[in-house]
């Protein structure tokens, strides 16, 4: 039987011991727009609280053992939202990537994103792109941003990739195996999160690391995302903890 936390973690099926301190916990950052709401304000400044408590989430990770945070900022659905608010929510990124560069350097933070970035506007993208060059010697957390992300289509697009070069004869059929599977995700190279936690009281995965989260833990805050602070990630990971992880094996 396997503490959360302890030395097994991710390959469930080698069962290989990782190292005990390394632990990936994704959040999906619910409830801005009741946040909003529930104060009479714009959804768009509940938007603006929910960056102001990514910095302190961030800042949070290296004290207490994280090193890889997963963010589910901007969803493949969400562009069904109203124009106006899509509009936003992009100027937001937009300033968050430009004012928060410095910032993320100084907390070491090892910033990608992960997503289709082709729908995106161009100057969006390279300013993706230079916080990820800006960052690339982070080395205290790393910081994987979802942005017009899918998970379904993630892996559609994988079995695409697999498939035209099966068809080219590059590899064997048989050759597709989980790994290999992994290796065409975006998160290619990452662990798989640890800790699922959705904020706001929803409990659904909406399409968020279906793949990755295949052994996942899962926890769910009952406060919107701009009031989600350190002391809430804490009782997250003390819930996390308590937990017995079996990777599909029986306690021992
Ligand atoms: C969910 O609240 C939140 C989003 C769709 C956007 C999340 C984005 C941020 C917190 C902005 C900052 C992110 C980064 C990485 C800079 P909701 O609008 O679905 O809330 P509701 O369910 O109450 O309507």
């Amino acid at each position: 039987m396997l503490k959360a936390g302890s030395a097994l973690k991710k390959d469930p099926a080698s069962q290989t011991p990782g190292a005990a301190d390394s632990l990936h916990v994704a959040i999906i950052m619910d409830g801005n727009g009741r946040w909003a709401a529930a104060r009479g304000l714009p959804r768009i400044e509940g938007h603006r609280r929910g960056v102001q408590t990514v910095r302190r989430i961030v800042e949070a990770c290296p004290d207490l053992g994280i090193d890889r945070l997963t963010l589910f900022a901007f969803s493949t659905e969400n562009w069904r939202r109203p124009a106006d608010e899509v509009r936003g929510l992009m100027g937001l990124f937009r300033h968050y990537l430009r004012k928060e560069s410095a910032e993320l350097v100084r907390q070491g933070a090892r910033v990608r994103f992960i997503g289709d970035r082709t729908a995106l506007e161009p100057d969006l993208i390279q300013s993706m792109e230079q916080l990820e060059r800006e960052t690339a010697s982070g080395a205290r957390v790393a910081l994987d941003v979802a942005l017009n992300y899918g998970s379904r289509a993630e892996i559609a697009a994988a079995a695409r990739r697999l498939a035209v070069r099966v068809a080219r004869g590059e590899i064997a059929p048989e050759a597709i195996d989980e790994a290999a599977v992994e290796a065409e995700l975006f998160t290619c190279g990452a662990s798989d999160p640890d800790l699922v936690i959705r904020t706001s009281g929803e409990q659904r995965l909406s399409n968020f690391l279906l793949w990755q989260a295949a052994y996942a833990e899962f926890y769910f805050a009952a406060e919107h995302w701009p009031d989600f602070d350190r002391a809430s990630l804490e009782r997250a990971l003390r819930s996390f903890r308590g937990r017995d992880r079996r990777f599909g094996a029986i306690a021992g």
